[in-house]
This record gives structure tokens, C-alpha cells and sequence, in this order.
């Protein structure tokens, strides 16, 4: 695991653009695993950035999103794939049946759920899986104490999760209380991991999924065990980390 610490959240997305751009112009038809929150906000904009001034061509790359709310419409402007079209695909020349996310809206669950699974096996894997992590420990929408083996699935939001993205929506009765997510062997099957964490109300999280034991209380935990990973953190979700604990940090 590779951990860069950085001065802000400008840093950070500044510096998770350019790993990702690095992936997508040593393999131009990569596979991204794409997150959305406030956290990669700031990278998606510096890709996009780099696609309009540095003709970074995303025409051969697929994306897969780590989840969707279940019950809302696409054009809802809380849906995931609005956060995406919104904030990365209007402004770039990704091809539109390159874009994958899980459909909230599909009546049968568990047929979306394998329909996903199987889109991504045939695409060859996901080549760089973007996570930011929430304050319980979720990636994806993997709650504390779901199952480190599932796959793709409907997951019952935590309620530190629903209070927290409650934020986005007019009141807290409004925030959906399920979602299809990737499961954690999903995203463990990534070849490569790039974990994104700012501001205080993570470093926790932060210091549970990289130095305490792995457990699915953490569900981030688990990314101990992958053999790919590189984590930016800005100064505020490293304060609770013993820096000196982690010989491959590096400031940058
Ligand atoms: P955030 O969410 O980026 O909006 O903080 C991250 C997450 O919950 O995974």
C-alpha cells in the first residue's frame, strides 16, 4: 500500500487526476471503476481540465460505477448517474455505451445485480477502481458488517450513511434508504485501488481501514489484503494515523 499525504483537498484531487490519467495513457482503453460524494469531485474536474487543455482521450474507456440508489430516476439530480453525466461524462468524449451504472430503477434486483457482474467480466475487469470511503468505513455502499464475499447487491443504508448524505437532499425522509452497490469482491478484484479520504470527519475511517485489524465492522479494511493500492489523504485524515507506522508514506 502506498500512502501520499498531501497539504489539501486540492492536492489530493489534483493528485488522483494524475494517476488515473497516467492509467488511461498506458492502456487506452481502460476499465475505470468510478466513485461519486464529494470526495472525487475535485479529481473529475481536473480530468476533465486535462481532456479539454491536454486532449485527454477517454473515447476507448469504459466506466463502471460503484453504485446507484435504489428507487431513484435517473433524472433525479440526487441519482448517481446524474452526479456522473453532471460532473465527468457532459464534458468528455467518453462514448455513452462505454458508461456503466447500476440501474436503481430495475424492478428485478438480483437480475441487474448478476447483469452488472457479468458487464464487467466482459469488459476484462476493472483496470483502477476510484473509492473515497465513508465516515462508518463503507466503500461503495458496503456497510460496517456485510459480508467481505459478496458481489454486486442491494444493500440497506447504514444510518450514519443516510444522516450524512442527507446533506444532498431537501430532508432526511428524502435520502433512500437502499442502494445497488459492488461488493466488496468486486472491488477487490480491481487490479489496482486508488483510495481518496479529506477532512477530519474521516480520520478515523481512515485509521481503522489502514492500521487496525480487518474485520467487516471496517469494510475498507479489507483493501490491507490487496496488492495494488494507493491512498491520498490531505492533513486533516491523517491525524490519526502513527505516520511513523507507515514506512511507504510519502509526502507530496
Ligand atoms: P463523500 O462520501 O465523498 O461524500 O464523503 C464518501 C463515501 O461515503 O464513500
Amino acid at each position: 500500500m502506498r500512502i501520499y499525504l498531501v497539504d489539501d483537498y486540492e492536492k489530493m484531487s489534483k493528485k488522483a487526476a494524475t494517476i488515473v490519467a497516467s492509467q488511461m495513457r498506458i492502456k487506452p482503453d481502460s476499465v475505470l471503476g468510478l466513485a461519486t460524494g464529494s470526495t472525487p469531485e475535485g479529481m473529475y474536474k481536473e480530468l476533465v481540465k486535462m481532456h479539454k487543455k491536454e486532449d485527454l482521450d477517454f473515447s476507448e474507456i469504459k466506466t463502471f460505477n460503484l453504485d446507484e440508489y435504489y428507487g431513484l430516476p435517473k433524472d433525479n439530480r440526487e441519482s448517481y448517474y446524474f452526479y456522473m453525466m453532471n460532473n465527468l461524462f457532459n464534458h468528455i468524449n467518453i462514448k455513452k455505451g462505454n458508461i456503466n451504472i447500476p440501474n436503481g430503477m430495475e424492478e428485478d434486483i438480483k437480475a441487474e445485480c448478476i447483469r452488472y457482474e457479468e458487464e464487467i467480466e466482459k469488459a476484462g475487469g476493472i483496470d483502477l477502481q476510484v473509492l473515497g470511503i465513508g465516515r462508518n468505513g463503507h466503500i461503495g455502499f458496503n456497510e460496517p458488517n456485510l459480508k467481505f464475499e459478496a458481489l454486486t447487491h442491494l444493500v440497506k443504508l447504514d444510518e450514519d450513511t443516510i444522516t450524512a448524505n442527507s446533506r444532498f437532499f431537501d430532508s432526511l425522509d428524502e435520502v433512500p434508504t437502499k442502494a445497488i452497490s459492488m461488493g466488496i469482491k468486486t472491488i477487490m478484484h480491481s487490479r489496482k485501488i486508488l483510495l481518496l479520504a479529506n477532512g477530519k470527519e474521516k480520520a478515523l475511517a481512515i485509521k481503522k481501514a489502514l492500521e487496525g485489524p480487518i474485520k467487516p465492522e471496517v469494510p475498507a479494511s479489507i483493501l490491507q489484503l490487496h496488492i495494488d493500492v494507493t491512498v491520498i489523504i490531505d492533513k486533516e485524515a491523517s491525524k490519526e494515523l502513527n505516520l511513523e507506522d507507515h514506512p511507504k508514506l510519502k509526502w507530496s
